[in-house]
């Protein structure tokens, strides 16, 4: 028996090709180099070996892709709104750069994305904050050159009132959740975050056997998994780690449709804080995506701590809450035999994980 909080995907299964469905929304030829936009110089991140931590949980080997490094930015975030942003501006020609201000809902991470995107093809930039955002990242998103507006809520709160902003004053939404009506520039976020898939398996032939990936809309997992799914011989067993209060997957996964998550979002992780799910995510992650779980927030400290004090000569990472819980999401699977079976962790299983932000603003531990 699989533990309450570990759910399988009963629509997916292992034979199951990438098909047009999942094409539309993640093409493996089409992945952009966002550094290059950003003037080049820009690295991969790096793709750490943790092999203490893989003996002591008892599995083969883990890799933890570490997007705390990315750009100097800090968060995978960086891939995503500004490839939208140069991608919107590609393909209106029609429209000067200074005439266009970019908007959109954020928990922090993206808005700043959309704002260096903006500052970099010089238009102009408003980001709607939810009421929990640190200082420092609004801070952060000021000083690309953008304005913010505070709403008194939360992230979909945020994304309701950029959206009804917007359309009254015609400006530019590059949001990273999709609605009815509204997916293209989600799919070109996404298309942006493809780059770290990318860059893993350019430097990790055989790829991992399991992937731990954490989610709020699902935009990152839906990039990821799509692209595994879409270029290894045999896609990684895929789990969806989400907070208990924002598990809007885990209970889209149990519906068989979109639904709204059990919680109020009232978490610490910030990046994760999400009722709804992304829409245009739905062919891959509702699809392909094997295993749905939810973390605690007590679980949360624990991870940020094993990544930045390591064991026996593992390298330290930087993470923030929602950078680490894929790692939480691993070891409380690795505290429970039976979850720990069902997934068919044993000692030959790569597990990959991705540190998919710093620490800016969430302090130290
Ligand atoms: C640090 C971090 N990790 C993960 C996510 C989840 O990404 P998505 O909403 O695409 O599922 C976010 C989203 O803001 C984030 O900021």
């Amino acid at each position: 028996m699989v533990p309450a909080w570990l759910a399988a995907n009963p629509r997916a299964s292992r034979q199951q090709t990438f098909g047009p469905a999942q094409r539309a929304v993640i093409d493996p030829a089409k992945v952009p180099d966002v550094g290059a936009l950003l003037g080049g110089g820009h690295g991969p991140t790096p793709l750490y070996a943790l092999p203490a931590l893989a003996t002591r949980l008892g599995v083969g080997e883990i890799r933890a892709k570490d997007e705390s490094q990315r750009f100097g930015f800090g968060a995978f975030k960086a891939l995503g709104g500004v490839f939208a942003v140069h991608q919107f501006i590609a393909t209106h020609k029609d429209r000067p750069a200074a005439g266009i201000t970019f908007t959109t809902a954020s928990s922090g991470n993206h808005g700043r994305s959309v704002a260096l995107g903006a500052q970099s093809v010089g238009a102009r930039c408003t980001i709607f904050l939810p009421k929990f955002t640190s200082a420092e990242k609004e801070e952060a998103i000021r000083a690309k050159g953008a304005d913010v507006i505070r709403i008194d809520g939360d992230y979909d709160t945020a994304v309701a009132e950029c959206r009804r902003q917007a359309a009254e004053r015609g400006w530019t939404v590059i949001s990273d959740t999709s609605w009815e009506g509204y997916g293209q520039i989600p799919l070109d976020v996404m298309r942006g975050y493809t780059m770290l898939a990318a860059e893993i398996l350019r430097e990790w032939k055989d790829g991992p056997t399991h992937l731990f990936v954490q989610a709020g809309v699902g935009g990152l997992a839906a990039a990821v998994i799509g692209y595994f799914w879409a270029v290894l011989p045999q896609r990684p067993v895929s789990v969806i780690v989400e907070p208990e209060s924002a598990d809007c997957w885990f209970q889209s996964n149990r519906a068989g449709q979109p639904a709204l998550a059990s919680g109020a979002a009232d978490t610490a992780m910030g990046g994760l804080a999400c009722r709804e799910i992304s829409p245009v995510t739905w062919p891959i992650l509702g699809m392909g995506a094997d295993w749905f779980m939810t973390i605690t927030e007590d679980q949360v400290i624990p991870a940020r701590r094993l990544f930045a004090h390591p064991l026996n000569g593992d390298p330290a990472l930087t993470s923030g809450p929602s950078g680490c819980a894929g790692l939480a999401g691993l070891t409380r699977i690795c505290t429970e035999a039976d979850a720990f079976k069902a997934l068919g962790l044993d000692g030959q299983s790569r597990v990959l994980l991705i540190n998919s932000e710093g620490n800016l603003g969430e302090g130290t531990v």
